[in-house]
């Protein structure tokens, strides 16, 4: 047998969730280069998500904008209703959105708590629960979660975000292996990446010394995480369930 080291995601449908910024949208326009029809997912981004719905057409690939809030079920469910309304499958499924938040644990609300496990885990719940049974069907489906280096190495003022990520991780190989061989899912958890989350103006040089206190003695670009994200997409990976990528300069090993 000859062995195929093909990149290509032509035929391909793909949904990145918050693509409209960020890592997000470096996996959305790495897809579009490898020939994937694009679903880009924002909340509250119109233009953002229009601008990039532009750029994905001038590349010769096929692309929509949707808005939904991926923490709540009934928008989660229109997002499913609207794009198999514009292109029928989801091929590949990209659990991106997220937020973080900054604040020491004892002042950390209830509040804070319930929002950041509702954008960041709860919402891969959803996603998984509305774009699985079409992928079932289909017999084929690839779902790629974005976790983070801090769910394995913690991070003081950042509880709830390292708790969330680390149920991302958690959740990624449990539906790994109940919906192996036919739906691949995985995981990345990158290190620190240079997007508007990391705000990399805004912080202190105190703590960017921190950021840089890996191996690799700098922050990722986006495009070097999407570069994981499509050979996770592609037949390349076909082998890999239930694993976690990790392109973080370093930062955790193993
Ligand atoms: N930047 C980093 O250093 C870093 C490191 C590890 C992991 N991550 C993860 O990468 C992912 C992307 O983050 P980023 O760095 O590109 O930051 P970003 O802020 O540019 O991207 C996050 C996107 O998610 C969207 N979003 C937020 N809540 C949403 C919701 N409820 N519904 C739909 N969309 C929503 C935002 O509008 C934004 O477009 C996140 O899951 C983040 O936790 C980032």
């Amino acid at each position: 047998m000859t062995a195929a080291f093909e990149l290509s995601l032509s035929g391909r449908t793909a949904l990145v969730t918050g693509a409209s910024s960020g890592i997000g949208r470096a996996i959305a326009l790495a897809f579009a280069q490898a020939g994937a029809a694009v679903l880009v997912n924002h909340l509250g981004r119109a233009d953002e998500a229009a601008a990039l719905v532009r750029e994905i057409h001038s590349l010769g690939a096929q692309a929509w904008a949707i808005e939904a809030d991926v923490s709540r079920s009934a928008d989660v469910a229109g997002l499913a209703a609207q794009a198999a309304q514009r292109c029928g499958t989801v091929d590949v499924l990209v659990n991106n959105a997220g937020i973080i938040q900054e604040k020491p644990f004892l002042d950390t609300t209830e509040d804070d708590w319930d929002r950041m496990l509702a954008v960041d885990l709860k919402s891969v719940f959803l996603t998984a629960r509305a774009f699985f049974p079409g992928m079932e069907a289909q017999g084929h489906g690839v779902i790629i979660n974005i976790a983070s280096d801090l769910a394995v190495l913690g991070r003081e003022h950042y509880a709830p975000y390292c708790a969330a990520k680390a149920g991302v991780i958690g959740l990624t190989r449990a539906l790994a292996r109940e919906f192996a061989p036919a739906i691949r899912v995985n995981a990345i958890a990158p290190g620190p990446v240079n997007t508007a989350m990391m705000s990399l103006d805004a912080m202190s040089p105190q703590w960017l010394a921190k950021e840089l206190d890996i191996p690799q003695r700098r922050i990722a670009e986006p495009d070097e995480i999407a570069a994981t994200a499509l050979f996770l997409a592609s037949d390349l990976s076909r082998f890999y369930c239930g694993q976690v990528l990790g392109p973080n300069g370093g930062s955790v090993m193993g």
